[in-house]
């Protein structure tokens, strides 16, 4: 109690939460900011980013090609008007990281541009084939210097409303955080609180996200009233390291922009019988054939050949991929690199606006927790960066010009421990992670079925009121509360899923497996029941889908 309220509370340290912080105090220098991280500052998807930004920069591009692109790739579902915000406001976004001193790969006199699946002319720009260690640590360095709070080692447990009229549909005032060092549930008074927590990917069994991408700022917004949409679209990056020790290590795209080849275990290429762009098609084709080259042929993996490329060019070019797969015995000059395909990027998430407002009032979302109508069915390669930086930078001027008329948040109760006693059946939590992981992997995954989607569903209904006893009776932990926020992703993703009675983009279903041809394309909205009775008419909603 009595804690002076931040006026900007950020969860989460990517490249989305640093640019909307450090866009913030750009714009009202002084400000009381603060940055939560649930691991490490730099840990997170942004730090393992491989390929690059796409920005239109070279003068035979053009802002149409990268929009028809995008919109190619989401398959009738991006939102035109978004995608060509995105686009158009690139290149400052681009100044502005180098600006703030990340520094691109050059050739001759320009940016070394890079090529990757579903693009029709070379604009990845890229710092070798480690582009977001470039960005992380940079924009790391920056944040520290600002003078911002730093509380790394926080997790976010959920937001807080404003109580009205004796309920909490009122506009956000904080939130709830674990303090990984002292054990202790803190309470975080603040004017405006921003999601920005990355992904959910690791709600499956074999993903390239580090750990942390568990989905926790769409289970908090969702829990918060916030409605969620296109939870079906998970993307599966094509080409992930395939070793029985290596961890989630992803093969960059931009290994097959540059000429590699994927091939079947015998040598033969295969990617021309399944699209006309061959290893170049955008990555929902590219990971569905190679899932059916898998089950046709029974094999454990297929792979990426870059072998025919003299040994400097790929030495330069991929110098984070070639030590790495040299450590597992893989020398990439020489060798194809075993590949199989894991879940990569959530598409879907809280709604927002290109400004980054969500449906509860002073609470923002950006970055890959977001749902802004960028990606639509399928998101395009390296537009991910590019919406956080985009985004993020529109979202913290949009703070920045709002601030003085925002009252500080009422005095607010502190966690309740009373009732809870520390677990005694942590293998609960253990199992269940990786029931959840497992089953996710099985039924609802590349390709679907009505009849697995229903398993799936079956199964993340049992887990949920499980999990739900579980965290009503024990002290909360950082794997409690990655567990509680899975296992209500799992369910948002089934639940999507399953009311789609169509194959678009990277949701395939062998039930209906073409899109449907006469409705016209539509989003798949979720609506939590303590959805605000004033937002929903002005979206035009209904007022209570269970929650
Ligand atoms: P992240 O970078 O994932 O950061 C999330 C932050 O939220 C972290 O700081 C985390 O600690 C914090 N957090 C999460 N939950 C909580 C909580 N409960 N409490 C407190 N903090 C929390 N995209 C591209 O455009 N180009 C690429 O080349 C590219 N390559 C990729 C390669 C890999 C291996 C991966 C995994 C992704 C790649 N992507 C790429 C996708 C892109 O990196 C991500 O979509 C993007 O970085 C997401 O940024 P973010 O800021 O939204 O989230
Ligand atoms: C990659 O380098 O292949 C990842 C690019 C992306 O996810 O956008």
């Amino acid at each position: 109690m009595g804690m002076q309220p931040y006026d900007l509370l950020v969860i989460g340290s990517g490249a989305a939460g640093l640019t909307l912080a450090l866009k913030t105090l750009e714009a009202k220098p002084g400000a009381r900011v603060a940055v939560l991280a649930k691991n490490a500052l730099t840990e997170g998807s942004t730090m393992y980013a491989q390929g690059g930004i796409a920005a239109v920069l070279d003068a035979t591009d053009s802002t149409e090609a990268h929009v028809a692109d995008t919109l190619d790739a989401g398959a009738g579902l991006c939102n035109a008007e978004v995608v060509r915000t995105v686009v158009e406001r690139a290149r400052p976004a681009i100044q502005w990281l180098i600006g703030r001193g990340v520094s691109f790969d050059r050739e001759g006199g320009d940016y070394h541009l890079t090529r990757e699946g579903g693009h029709s002319h070379r604009r990845v720009i890229h710092s070798a084939d480690a582009t977001g260690r470039a960005v992380q640590t940079t924009l790391a360095e920056r944040i520290q210097e600002s003078g911002a709070a730093i509380l790394d080692y926080h997790i976010a447990v959920d937001l807080i409303r404003e109580r009205l009229g004796g309920g909490r549909r009122g506009r956000c005032v904080g939130a709830y955080a674990l303090n990984r060092k002292t054990g202790r549930v803190d309470v975080l008074p603040a004017r405006v609180v921003a999601l920005a927590s990355g992904g959910a990917s690791r709600v499956y069994l074999y993903s390239t996200n580090p750990d942390g991408s568990t989905g926790d700022g769409i289970a908090m917004g969702w829990r918060a009233g916030c409605r969620v949409a296109n939870m079906e679209f998970s993307q599966f990056h094509p080409t992930c390291l395939y070793h029985h020790q290596a961890k989630s290590f992803l093969i960059s795209e931009a290994v097959r922009g540059e000429g590699g080849r994927l091939l079947r275990p015998d040598g033969t290429r295969f990617m021309d019988e399944y699209d006309r762009r061959g290893e170049l098609a955008p990555r929902d084709i590219v990971a569905r054939a190679i899932d059916d080259v898998m089950k046709r042929l029974g094999c454990e993996c297929v792979y990426l050949d870059i072998s025919h490329k003299p040994a400097a060019f790929i030495t330069a070019h991929f110098p984070n991929i070639h030590a790495t797969c040299l450590q597992w015995g893989i020398d990439i000059t020489r060798q194809p690199i075993p590949v199989v395909p894991a879940a990569h990027f959530t598409c879907g998430g809280v709604i927002t606006d290109t400004s980054g407002h969500t449906d509860v009032d002073n609470l923002y979302a950006v970055g890959e927790v977001a749902f802004t109508g960028l990606h639509g069915a399928n998101r395009l390669a390296s537009n991910s960066l590019l919406e956080c930086l985009v985004l993020g930078a529109a979202a913290g001027e949009d703070i920045a010009a709002r601030l003085d008329d925002i009252p500080p948040p009422p005095p607010l109760v502190p966690w309740d421990e009373t009732g809870v006693t520390d677990s005694d059946e942590e293998v609960v939590v253990a199992h269940n992670w990786d029931e959840i992981r497992r089953f996710m992997w099985d039924y609802v995954g590349i390709v679907r079925s009505t009849k697995r989607l229903e398993r799936a569903k079956h199964r993340v209904r049992l887990l949920l009121d499980e999990i739900a006893e579980y965290y009503g009776s024990f002290r909360v932990t950082n794997d409690l509360l990655e567990l509680r926020n899975i296992a209500m992703v799992a369910d948002l993703i089934v639940r999507s899923a399953l009311s789609r009675k169509e194959s678009r983009g990277l949701h395939y279903t062998i039930d209906f497996p073409a899109p449907d041809v006469i409705a016209p394309p539509q989003n798949t909205i979720l609506t939590p029941k303590n959805f605000s009775a004033r937002r929903a008419a002005e979206a035009g909603a209904d007022d209570g889908e269970p929650g």
